[in-house]
């Protein structure tokens, strides 16, 4: 590892990742923007990741999450992962997670306070807002859980398409790019805003900014450096020992 690259971790006061699809690929978890395998290979994720979508096919819409979530049950976390968690415990408050992925593949690996930007797929929530009625849905054999009385709908607890960003989160995410020194943009295309901002941010007050990735990204631009690396390799080098 490129010791100037070290020594840009070990002399930062605040460090944050901003990790994107990359970061969990080397877990075995296909990004946004590869080709989608399988049975939604003839799916754009902007089709079916939508409330529109959702509304319009539950049950398509449902599957896809379902099968998601079984894939990930199979999947583990990867050394990225790892190397975040650890670093964490042993400068606790010094680095911030901010993440696009909603695999929580960084909360299992032991990382605090991730901020989520998009959710979680693992959890779910009302379609509707709750009458009194919602209080637990009805869990039908395969279909979209709903209330037994209103049939108001369960859905991933994921921000689609469209939809904004839970702001407790963007603010947390925002001051830890603004207070940053060093932030490590890992796996993500940076397409998809207003997350991606977040490098500019980070940039802009001061930090150095570190792209991690092994192909060039819409962000090349706002970087103080590009690794050309995957993230599983890269972090270990970056954070192990600093
Ligand atoms: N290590 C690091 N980066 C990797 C690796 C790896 N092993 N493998 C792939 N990448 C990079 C790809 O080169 C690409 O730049 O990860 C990036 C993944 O980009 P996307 O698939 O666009 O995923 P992401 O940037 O997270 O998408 C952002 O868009 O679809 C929406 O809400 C969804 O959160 C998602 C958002």
């Amino acid at each position: 590892m490129d010791e100037e690259l070290r020594a840009w971790v070990r002399s930062a006061r605040a460090i944050a990742v901003l990790s994107g699809a990359g970061m969990s690929a080397e877990s075995g978890v296909p990004t946004f923007r590869d080709a989608l395998t399988g049975l939604w290979a003839r799916f754009d994720p902007q089709q079916l990741a939508t409330e529109a979508a959702f509304r319009r096919q539950p049950q398509l819409v449902w599957d896809w999450y379902a099968e998601r979530r079984a894939a990930l049950e199979r999947v583990q976390v990867n050394a990225g992962h790892v190397a975040i968690a650890d670093f964490q415990r042993r400068h606790p408050g010094r680095l911030t997670v901010i993440t696009q992925n909603v695999d929580g593949l960084h909360q299992r690996a032991g990382s605090a306070g991730v901020l989520a930007l998009h959710g979680n797929i693992a959890q779910d929530r009302w379609l509707d807002a709750p009458r009194a009625c919602c209080n637990e849905a009805v869990l039908a054999d395969g279909r979209p859980p709903r209330c037994g009385v209103c049939g108001n709908l369960r859905r991933p607890a994921v921000v689609w398409f469209g939809e904004m960003l839970p702001e407790a989160e963007l603010t947390a995410a925002q001051a830890a790019a603004e207070a940053c020194d060093l932030m490590l943009v890992v796996g993500t295309s940076g397409e998809v805003y207003p997350a991606a901002g977040l490098a500019s941010v980070a940039g802009q007050a001061g930090a150095r900014v570190l792209i991690v990735n092994p192909d060039a990204t819409a962000l090349d631009g706002v970087a103080t450096r590009c690794l050309r690396a995957t993230a599983a390799v890269a972090l270990p080098a970056l954070l192990d020992g600093a």
